[in-house]
C-alpha cells in the first residue's frame, strides 16, 4: 500500500470544512472546568502530586465574537482561571457540552498546561525532524479534554494564548462519537476519532501522525500506528484492524474499523493524534456484548407420571461478558406463569474464544408442583445483551392425586349420581336396555373410577 501524500489538498479540504462551520448557528456554551496542574515546588513533581481549581470558560467560534459583558463570572472562581477559547471546528459548540441553564447533569471538562515537545516515537519522529522555528512555541499552551452529556462526544483540544494572555486559540481538537461503543460478536466495529488542524497553525504543514491503543487492567498494547507525513505504518501484531486511509487525509477521519468483534476487544481504546510538538489523544470504551445461546437438556421432556421427579438442565453458551442470570417458569393449561425459582447454577466456564457459559439444574417434583396435566417449562436468561428464553414441553399422564377437599367432593357427587341412576332405574324398569349398562358398571369398582374421572375432566 502506497499512498501519495500531498497535504495541501488536504489542509485545503480543511480550510473548506471550516468555512462551513464558521457559518454554523449553534451557541457555544460558557464551561465551568477543573484546572488541574502539578503542584509547583516540594516534591519537583515527582510524587504527582496535583492541585484542582474551579475554572470558566468561554467558547467561542471566532474572535469577533464578543463573550464578556452579558456573562456573569460565579463568584467563586478566581478571575485568573476565567478563559476565552476560540474554536473554529465548533467541536466545542456540540448540544451535549451545552445543556440548558439549571441542568443537574453537566458536561465535564478538564484543562491542564501542556509543554510542546518532540516526540521520539517511530511513527512521530519524522514530524519534527526538520528543525521548526520554536518562536511559534512560545506561548503558554493547554490540554483540555471534555465530555458531552450521556457520552455523546468527547473532544481533546490543544490550545495556544501569547504568554499571559486568557485568549485561547485551539489549534488541534480532536474528537469522538463513540466514547461508550458496544458491538455483537463477530460484527464490523468502528471506533469513531476525527482531527481538526487550525490551516493557520506553522505546525500543520509538517504532517501529522495517528495512533491507537488498547489498554484493559494493566494489559496495553499498540493497535496501529500511522505515520502520516511518511505515509508508513508501524507494525504491530493485530491483525484485523484498520484505518481508511483515504478518510484520513481528506476528512482527518482517524476511525479505527475492527473487521470482526472478539471478546477480547472489549476495552479502553486511546486514538492519538500528533502534530510536531503536540498531541491530543481521546479514550473510549468498547464493549463486546453477546447474549447467550440456550439449550434445555433433555428436549423432549420424557412423559412423566404423577409423582415423579424430572431433572432439568439450562445449558447458556456463547455470551459475554458475566454476569448472567438464569430462572426457571411454568406456564399451565390455564395459561397461567409463575416461577420455579432458580435452580441449582453452576460455575462459569470460558471456552477458547472468551465466550463464557454456565448452566441451571431444575428438579422438577410433578406432585409437590401441582402442575396439573402439565404445560410449558421455561428457562429464562437475562443478560446485558438482552433477555432469551427457552421451553420444553411437559406431559403428566394419569393425574396427579387430589386434595381432600376434592376427593368428599368427588365421594359427594358420586353419592348423589348413585342414587339418581337408582331412582331413574326403579321408576323406568321398563326401559332396561338403556339401564341395564349402567347396572353394569355400577356395581364395579371401575364405575366409581369413571365417575372421578368425568368429575376431573368436567371440573
Ligand atoms: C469516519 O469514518 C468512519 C468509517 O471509516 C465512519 O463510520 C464515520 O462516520 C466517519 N466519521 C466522520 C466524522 O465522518
Amino acid at each position: 500500500m502506497k499512498i501519495l501524500i500531498n497535504l495541501t489538498p488536504f489542509f485545503a479540504k480543511i480550510k473548506k470544512l471550516q468555512i462551513v462551520v464558521l457559518g454554523c448557528s449553534c451557541t457555544c456554551p460558557v464551561m465551568e472546568c477543573w484546572f488541574v496542574q502539578e503542584k509547583p515546588g516540594r516534591g519537583g513533581g515527582l510524587t504527582g502530586a496535583t492541585t484542582q481549581e474551579k475554572s470558566l470558560l468561554h467558547i467561542r467560534t471566532d474572535k469577533q465574537s464578543d463573550v464578556t459583558g452579558s456573562q456573569r463570572n460565579p463568584s467563586d472562581i478566581d478571575p485568573n482561571r476565567v478563559y476565552v477559547i476560540t474554536d473554529p471546528s465548533a467541536n466545542l459548540c456540540h448540544a451535549s457540552l451545552n445543556p440548558p441553564r439549571g441542568s443537574i447533569q453537566k458536561p465535564q471538562c478538564e484543562i491542564n498546561p501542556f509543554l510542546p515537545q518532540p516526540s521520539s516515537l517511530n511513527w512521530v519522529a519524522s514530524l519534527t525532524e526538520s528543525a521548526l522555528s520554536p518562536v511559534y512555541l512560545q506561548a503558554d499552551w493547554f490540554s483540555s479534554s471534555f465530555q458531552g452529556l450521556n457520552q455523546q462526544i468527547g473532544v481533546s483540544t490543544i490550545s495556544r494564548a501569547p504568554t499571559g494572555t486568557k485568549e485561547h486559540d485551539v489549534i488541534l481538537s480532536i474528537t469522538s462519537r463513540t466514547m461508550s461503543a458496544k458491538s455483537r460478536l463477530g460484527e464490523p466495529v468502528t471506533l469513531d476519532c476525527s482531527f481538526w488542524v487550525d490551516p493557520s497553525t506553522p505546525l500543520s504543514a509538517s504532517g501529522f501522525a495517528v495512533e491507537w491503543r488498547y489498554q484493559t487492567r494493566g494489559d496495553g498494547r499498540l493497535v496501529l500506528a500511522y505515520d502520516g507525513k511518511l505515509d508508513r505504518l508501524a507494525d504491530t501484531h493485530e491483525t484485523g484492524a484498520f484505518l481508511d486511509f483515504e478518510a484520513l487525509h481528506e476528512r482527518g477521519n482517524a476511525s479505527l474499523v475492527l473487521e470482526e468483534a472478539k471478546v477480547r476487544h472489549s476495552g479502553t481504546y486511546i486514538c492519538t493524534i500528533y502534530l510536531p510538538y503536540l498531541l491530543a489523544q481521546v479514550a473510549m470504551e468498547l464493549e463486546i456484548v453477546e447474549p447467550p445461546s440456550l439449550s434445555i437438556h433433555p428436549s423432549p421432556l420424557p412423559l412423566a407420571v404423577p409423582g415423579q421427579t424430572l431433572n432439568l438442565q439450562c445449558e447458556a453458551s456463547g455470551f459475554a461478558p458475566l454476569p448472567l442470570e438464569l430462572s426457571w417458569e411454568f406456564k399451565g393449561a390455564d395459561g397461567k406463569s409463575r416461577s420455579l425459582g432458580s435452580g441449582r447454577m453452576s460455575g462459569h466456564r470460558q471456552a477458547w474464544d472468551g465466550t463464557f457459559s454456565q448452566s441451571s439444574r431444575l428438579d422438577l417434583d410433578t406432585s409437590k408442583l401441582d402442575l396439573g396435566r402439565g404445560g410449558e417449562v421455561t428457562c429464562v436468561a437475562v443478560h446485558a445483551g438482552g433477555t432469551r428464553r427457552a421451553s420444553v414441553t411437559l406431559n403428566v399422564i394419569g393425574f396427579s392425586s387430589p386434595s381432600i377437599e376434592d376427593s368428599m367432593a368427588m365421594v359427594g357427587v358420586a353419592l348423589v349420581l348413585y342414587g339418581l341412576i337408582k331412582f331413574v332405574s326403579w321408576s323406568f324398569t321398563g326401559r332396561k336396555t338403556v339401564f341395564s349398562y349402567l347396572n353394569k358398571i355400577k356395581s364395579r369398582f371401575s364405575f366409581y373410577l369413571f365417575l372421578i374421572q368425568s368429575f376431573r375432566i368436567f371440573w
